[in-house]
């Protein structure tokens, strides 16, 4: 009998195990050689906590805040595409799962299912739904409204994908969104989604945006605007300038431009660019609820993960993501307890050491 999973690489592998080869290498696979995928983890391995003792630690909290909406903890769950293809419990398994764990789940355009279902799934719970402008800025339009008018409180603008990177685990496999499996906002652009690949998708964008389209969405939208996938602190500090009310340092779980920088070793430069401007945010390779702590401590307001909550869904549905929320949240409350941090708003820079010498061992 499988041993019960009791933390996020245990659901990884039943993920595995469960997944055929066509989806799995979708869901698990970077850009080229993968070095930035395995660089996302491997950098958090170079990072080392450094704890303080005798702090009062008997009233610990992991609740926080995100542009004013306030969340059971540091965590919010990534804009992830086909979730139905992972399970049928789809993204409104995984936003009653969300809501459930007390914190936000983005929503993205090329989900399987659409803003209003989703939000019906889990009313009254926080949400954020993340854009692609597509050449058919109609469909863009169509679906920003919807997510508006259905409570979804931010958007996040993805600004890191003009095509889709070089992902050859699908190449080989020849994945493309199987039957019966529907994306609306692709439906609504070419008709059907059954059999478009992730280039055919990401084919639909529009590789003309730039600033002023930034502005133009930002005048537009009565809730708050993230950019995510800035990776400069040259872009996060033009950000700040264009009114953005955060942006989350991401290079898209290592899935477009292979041999960028790890994001937790990008987030120290963006963090200093925004000098308190905007809120930061992080993702990529977040596995361990000490991964959280390290980010916190670097400046992050929260992380966003993508495939541990996915890797959840994969396994158990709507169940499994909750648990994999959970089980991160009482990591980061027992590892805020050990370090001697009451609230996440007090893990700070001296808590975090970068470890110079030989590479970690799990490097
Ligand atoms: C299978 C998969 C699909 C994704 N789809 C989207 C998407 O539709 N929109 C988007 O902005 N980011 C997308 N991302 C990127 C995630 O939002 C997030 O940046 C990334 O997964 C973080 O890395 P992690 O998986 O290591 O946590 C996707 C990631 C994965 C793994």
């Amino acid at each position: 009998m499988t041993p019960e999973p009791v933390n996020v690489a245990d659901y990884e592998r039943i993920a595995a195990d469960q997944l055929e080869d066509g989806p799995l290498g979708y869901y698990a696979g970077g850009a080229g050689d993968e070095r930035t995928l395995r660089e996302n983890v491997a950098a958090y391995a170079r990072h080392a906590l450094r704890p303080r003792v005798l702090v009062d630690v008997s009233d610990v909290s992991t609740a926080t805040t995100v542009l004013g909406t306030e969340i059971s903890m540091p965590v919010i769950v990534a804009p992830v595409a086909l979730q139905k293809m992972a399970h049928p419990d789809g993204e409104c398994g995984m936003a009653r799962a969300a809501a459930d764990a007390g914190t936000i789940m983005t929503l993205s355009t090329i989900a399987t299912a659409t803003p209003r279902e989703v939000a019906a799934a889990a009313p009254g719970a926080p949400r954020w739904f993340q854009v692609y402008v597509f050449k058919d800025r109609g469909v863009t339009r169509a679906m920003v409204d919807e997510a508006i008018d259905c409570g979804y409180t931010a958007l996040a603008l993805t600004v890191d994908a003009p095509r889709a990177g070089r992902r050859e685990r699908d190449f080989r496999t020849g994945f493309a969104v199987p039957e019966n499996i529907d994306m609306p906002a692709v439906t609504a652009a070419v008709g059907h989604s059954e059999g478009i690949t992730p280039q055919g998708v990401f084919e639909l964008i529009d590789t003309s945006l730039s600033w002023k389209d930034l502005d133009q969405l930002i005048s537009d939208s009565p809730v708050p605007v993230l950019l995510k996938g800035v990776q400069t602190g040259e872009d996060a500090r033009i950000a700040c300038e264009h009114g953005v009310a955060g942006i989350v340092v991401s290079n898209h779980g290592g899935r477009q431009l292979d041999t960028v920088q790890a994001t937790i070793d990008l987030l120290p430069e963006c963090v200093e660019a925004v000098h308190g401007r905007l809120e930061v945010l992080v993702d990529g390779g977040i596995r361990r609820g000490t991964d959280v702590l390290v980010a916190l401590a670097l400046g992050a307001k929260a992380v966003l993960v993508g495939r541990p909550a996915l890797w959840g869904l994969a396994a158990r549905g709507e169940a499994g993501a909750r648990h994999v929320l959970e089980i991160l949240r009482s990591e980061v409350e027992l590892g805020q307890v050990l370090l001697g941090a009451p609230d996440p708003g007090s893990v700070n820079r001296a808590h975090v050491t970068v470890k110079t010498g030989p590479r970690a061992a799990d490097d």
